[in-house]
């Protein structure tokens, strides 16, 4: 149907119809106008696999759903840094969404990453804002390329669980803007996803499912988004604002109640019918887009997809340790697998994002069926918690006999889940001693990890080699045995900064927050962006990860020395395997402002592009990046934009936020010129600052600065010795303009302003 079409169908609609369809059936489904042939539609988590209810419907997985393919959750597949992969698992969902008749898989969730604490962690990203996006964007394209619809989530600035549902996020204009919008701009912008989820929380103390700011100014005016809003599961408090404010569709059902005060709100001329119209047209111009599209036969080949949750996983999985060489593990070797997440591995969260899965891979079961010689010690009990004497013993016996131990240890479902945070980083005291146990008893101890977001490692000067696997889906298992025993060589990147503790993340003093609201205090310096600018030591920093292979950086080549911010840069850089193995680098290239105080305090480096590069042993490559305004610019609160500061910029190539070898710089010019607001408040060194200032004061300014000097060295000899010229020169940098009037130099306050004027006309 095209808009026409939808625009008459709406036209011939009741009031109390399109009130209606504002708001959801049941659980899961629009509501159909039978008069007029509108048929429901069904949405489903979501994201990495799907849950669609079939009979008691709820939001927390608590009922069951049909049997689905769960592929690794957001924090593993971010690791991967491989977009193209990320959008053939899209397209994978999109064919299980179409052969199920789903019209929106409900995700992804791109919520920044702000605290390790976050309980939904496992189910975002990263804590970097391009990284995000990239990958968000990738999965979207994959899902609707299949014409079936994604809700990018939760729009926006619900990093907490805690008071999810009423807490406000108070945060700066600049910090929303570089921080926790990007990723939402980007996907809309690049691949328009269908749908959007307004999230529960407030933002600086208005909802977000009645905020007209996010949900029409920015997201729609300013970015152009063409679907429809759709709350979170209960998200609504004033639908009527909602409607004004561009939420277009409640979920779920509000049982007519919110659906009866839009009419009356209507008939008492308090919102605008035309509002109604226009959240009616958007919800049914998708609802047509996927009705018109439909292809339930398309077929859903759950092994086939299975073995794709294993390739995924694999590409996914960080190996953060590795002395001696001790992975990949010989195929001949006797190993002992120790831990019940080896049986049992955790590899999805608790939640609306639970799947029901139709078969779930652990690693001794996926190494027994390759006829590995592995034997298996359970090592502690993930349900109670604890590692009995008895469970260590026999571990630690396993262990000895064995040439290497691999303890498969991690955050039980309790430890993380939707609906409440973490309340520390620590991994249980039970798998901490058996882990130590281990390693005192066999040297090459191997530690695997199942987690969704950064955990406290105490042990980790004891074992030998580390492997973090985040939640890696259904077939995490296969995944494992591959990368253990050499089939895989691990290519992920750590998609976060693990802290050395809790205490040293940068929004620990204000995490979770008070009853109103949490105050997003450290600003844009969330993860690496801190740590680097405070020379802090990381356990791990964003972007690390080894490999079984060794890859150089070499020749860093820009396009140009100098630019103008409405030019691009392309940088090229050669990376070449230098080991023996085909193994996959991740390349990738931070931007810095390397003067960046005059208008803003900047991180000293962000990630700008990255590139997932294959190579054959003593194979290279050349990679290129181009580089637009966006990479360099901060917004500025000034103009409400983004805005580069003219200067230099570093461009640094490296395979981590902490080991970048190469290093070039190019200087970026402005030609965007900040609105000028000179007042008698301003001071001497931002006026001559300008060069229409240095022009119109310049000379009087010396003047003054100078007989400012004279003065305090005709004083006495004492005090010119305790303030020199310099010192003088440096007070009177912040001098306001005013201070001329009482500090000679023989200007009267009229002839100040009109100088100023001058300036600011410019
Ligand atoms: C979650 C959403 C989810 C929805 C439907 C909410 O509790 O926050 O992410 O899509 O429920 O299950």
């Amino acid at each position: 149907m095209d808009k026409k079409e939808i625009q008459n169908l709406v036209a011939q609609m009741t009031l109390e119809e399109k009130a209606g369809l504002l708001s959801g059936l049941d659980f899961w489904h629009t509501k159909p106008v039978e008069r007029l042939d509108i048929p429901a539609t069904m949405v489903s988590d979501g994201p990495h696999g799907l849950r669609k209810q079939d009979q008691e419907a709820d939001h927390l997985g608590i009922n069951d759903s049909i049997k689905a393919v769960c592929f690794p959750a957001a924090s593993a597949t971010a690791a991967s840094f491989d977009p193209e992969m990320m959008e053939k698992m899209g397209e994978a969902l999109g064919e299980a969404c179409q052969h199920e008749n789903l019209s929106v898989l409900l995700g992804p969730a791109v919520n920044i990453k702000r605290s390790p604490l976050c309980g939904r962690n496992f189910e975002y990203f990263s804590e970097d804002p391009y990284l995000t996006g990239v990958m968000a964007t990738a999965l979207i394209r994959g899902i609707q390329s299949k014409n079936v619809g994604t809700s990018i989530k939760h729009f926006a600035l619900n990093n907490q669980e805690h008071r999810r549902m009423s807490s406000s996020s108070d945060c700066d204009e600049r910090t929303i803007r570089e921080i926790y919008f990007p990723a939402f701009e980007m996907a809309v912008k690049e691949a328009q996803p269908w749908t959007v989820m307004c999230s529960y929380n407030r933002i600086n103390g208005v909802y977000a499912s009645e905020n007209p700011w996010l949900l029409t100014d920015v997201l729609r005016k300013e970015w152009g988004f063409e679907g429809y809003v759709m709350s979170d599961w209960g998200a609504v408090s004033d639908r009527v604002a909602g409607v004004a404010a561009g939420l277009d569709l409640e979920m779920p059902a509000s049982g007519g109640v919110n659906d009866r005060k839009i009419v009356e709100a209507v008939q008492a001329g308090r919102l605008d019918e035309k509002a109604v119209d226009l959240c009616c047209e958007r919800i049914l111009n998708i609802i047509y887009r996927f009705v018109e599209n439909a292809k339930p036969e398309t077929p859903w080949d759950k092994e086939a997809q299975h073995r794709m949750a294993a390739d995924v996983a694999a590409e996914c999985m960080v190996l953060l340790k590795n002395e001696g060489d001790i992975l990949p593990l010989s195929r001949e070797d006797e190993i002992a697998f120790i831990g019940e997440f080896a049986e049992k591995p955790r590899f999805q969260g608790g939640g609306s994002s639970h799947i029901n899965c139709f078969r779930t891979t652990g690693a001794v079961e996926a190494a027994k069926a390759q006829g590995l010689k592995v034997t298996y010690s359970r090592g502690y009990s993930v349900e109670a918690d604890d590692a009995p004497a008895d469970m260590i013993a026999e571990a630690v016996a396993a262990a000895k006999k064995a040439k290497a131990a691999v303890v498969f240890a991690g955050l039980p479902d309790a430890y993380e889940s939707e609906g409440y945070d973490r309340t520390h980083m620590r991994m249980p005291e039970s798998q901490n001693r058996l882990i130590e146990a281990v390693a005192e008893a066999n040297s090459n101890t191997v530690v695997v990890l199942h987690n969704g977001s950064p955990v406290e490692m105490p042990w980790i000067g004891k074992v030998k080699a580390v492997l973090e696997t985040y939640l890696g889906g259904q077939a995490v298992g296969l995944a494992q045995v591959r990368v253990l025993f050499g089939d895989v060589n691990p290519s992920g990147h750590l998609p976060e900064s693990f802290p050395i503790k809790l205490e040293d993340n940068p929004s620990y003093l204000f995490y979770g927050g008070d009853p109103q609201g949490t105050e997003y205090r450290e600003g844009i310096f969330v993860g690496y962006r801190y740590y680097d600018k405070k020379k802090m030591e990381v356990l791990f920093p964003f972007g690390y990860g080894l490999s079984y292979t060794t890859f150089a950086y070499s020749n860093l080549r820009l396009s140009a020395d100098a630019i103008r911010d409405t030019d691009t840069l392309t940088a090229t850089v050669t990376v070449k395997n230098t080991g023996k193995r085909a193994g996959k680098a991740v390349v990738q290239l931070y931007v810095g402002d390397m003067e960046g105080f005059v208008n803003a305090i900047r991180p000293v480096r962000e990630l700008k592009a990255f590139r997932k590069v294959a190579l054959e042993p003593g194979e290279s490559r050349e990679v290129s990046f181009t580089l637009g305004k966006r990479a360099f610019a901060h917004w500025n609160t000034r103009i409400h934009d983004w805005w580069v500061e003219t200067g230099d910029f570093s461009i640094e190539v490296g395979d981590s936020s902490a080991c970048l070898p190469l290093k070039a710089t190019v200087k970026v010019e402005s030609t965007v010129a900040l609105p000028k607001n000179f007042d008698m408040n301003s001071i001497y060194m931002d006026i001559l600052a300008d060069p229409r200032g240095q022009e119109i004061f310049g000379s009087f300014i010396r003047k003054m600065t100078a007989d400012f000097s004279s003065e305090q060295e005709s004083v006495s000899e004492a005090a010119s010795e305790a303030v020199t010229e310099e010192m003088n020169m440096a007070m009177l940098n912040y001098m306001p303009i005013r201070g001329a009037i009482s500090f000679g130099g023989g200007l009267q306050e009229e002839q100040i302003r009109e100088m100023l004027r001058k300036i600011n006309e410019e």
